[in-house]
């Protein structure tokens, strides 16, 4: 089978097409022909070697993933032949909190990832494909859609009363986008470009904010809410960002903290955090079990990914590159027909 491998080093550059042995399941396990990936900034971050140094080598990247089973192994009652499935981002955290070793269980790194043909899952590492949903789209849903979903659901604590921040336009932030407005919450989308704003208000967004030519973003966030401030801030920004969260968050409201887009270390003042009693939340993706009641959702409500951009599979480091020069809105994926 095809797969794209880091071999030695980390780097773009170092991201080879390779043959490998195809699989086969073994007691337990399923073996899925992969139809779709997408990709994540973490993607990024993991192949260039700044999201783990210590990461062990040869790598096939890539956490999400969608295709069909195609081979089951003794004992799998689960799944059947022609099931379409997804990969759990974290395949050892099946609910309730994670624990330390449950958090290394992640596609991508530390474990082989979803760029290849064929992958082996164990019977406990899929979740079943909506079935409104074709692979493209399924494919960005264990990572970006769960981790949305978990900020917004389990975590968000809102409903149609209460005002959300979601900074910026990509996969994440549009997936929150998508989720608050199914809770009827109201949306301010900021974005560095005016086209990918009006795009987020085709999808739902009630106000915009261009963070480049409006860089005090926090003070308009304050104007929009007569100054009470937003309930919910969805963060990828991180250290680049947060002050600029806290100011712009209500007095006991939330700041899910997803991202570090823009820097990961900080030396914030900690007084309005604790004088507004503001809670920070870390937010790491979520478990096999909400990634299924998000399923449910968006089932539900017959709510579609949005794919910006699709690539062959022999591109796939272009893909990579496209996906950091931040020119897509949503979501980017790769096809692996
Ligand atoms: N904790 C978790 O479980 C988890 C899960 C998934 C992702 N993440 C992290 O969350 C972040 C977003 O991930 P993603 O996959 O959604 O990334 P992505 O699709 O690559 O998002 C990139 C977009 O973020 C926006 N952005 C960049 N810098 C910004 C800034 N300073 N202020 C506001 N927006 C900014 C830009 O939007 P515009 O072009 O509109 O300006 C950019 O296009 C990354 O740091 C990723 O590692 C964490």
């Amino acid at each position: 089978m095809k797969a794209f491998q880091l071999q030695n080093s980390f780097g773009l550059e170092n991201l080879k097409l390779v043959e490998l042995p195809e699989p086969s399941p073994k007691a337990g396990e399923i073996l899925v022909k992969m139809k779709a990936v997408s990709l994540n900034y973490r993607d990024f971050l993991m192949v260039s070697g700044k999201y783990n140094p210590k990461q062990k080598l040869p790598l096939i990247p890539l956490s999400d993933g969608a295709g069909e089973v195609v081979a089951i192994g003794e004992g799998v009652t689960t799944w059947k032949v022609g099931d379409r499935v997804m990969g759990a981002f974290s395949q050892g955290w099946l609910y309730g909190a994670p624990s330390r070793n449950t958090l290394k269980t992640t596609l991508g790194g530390p474990l082989d990832g979803t760029l290849c043909e064929y992958r082996i899952f164990p019977e406990y590492g899929v979740v079943a494909t909506p079935e409104h949903l074709n692979d493209l789209e399924a494919s960005t849903l264990p990572c970006a859609g769960l981790t949305a979903y978990s900020a917004i659901f389990p975590f968000g604590n809102i409903g149609p009363a209460d005002t959300i921040v979601v900074l910026g336009t990509g996969g994440v932030s549009i997936f929150a986008l998508q989720f608050a407005k199914i809770l009827g919450a109201r949306v301010i989308v900021t974005s560095s470009q005016n086209d990918k704003l009006e795009r987020a208000k085709q999808l739902g967004a009630d106000e915009t904010i261009n963070y480049n030519e409006k860089q005090n973003w926090e003070k308009e966030v304050l104007k929009l809410t007569n100054m009470k401030g937003a309930d919910l801030v969805i963060e990828v920004g991180g250290a680049g960002t947060l002050s600029k969260s806290i100011a712009c968050t209500r007095p006991w409201g939330i700041i899910s903290l997803i991202g570090v887009l823009a820097g990961g270390e900080s030396n914030l003042s900690l007084f309005p955090v604790l004088m507004q009693g503001i809670r920070i939340q870390g937010v790491i993706v979520g478990n096999r079990q909400d990634f299924e009641n998000m399923n449910r959702v968006l089932s539900a409500h017959k709510m579609k990914p949005v794919v910006s951009q699709t690539f062959p599979f022999e591109k796939a480091v272009e893909a990579i590159q496209y996906l950091k020069d931040g020119k897509h809105f949503g979501k980017v994926c790769i096809s692996i027909e």
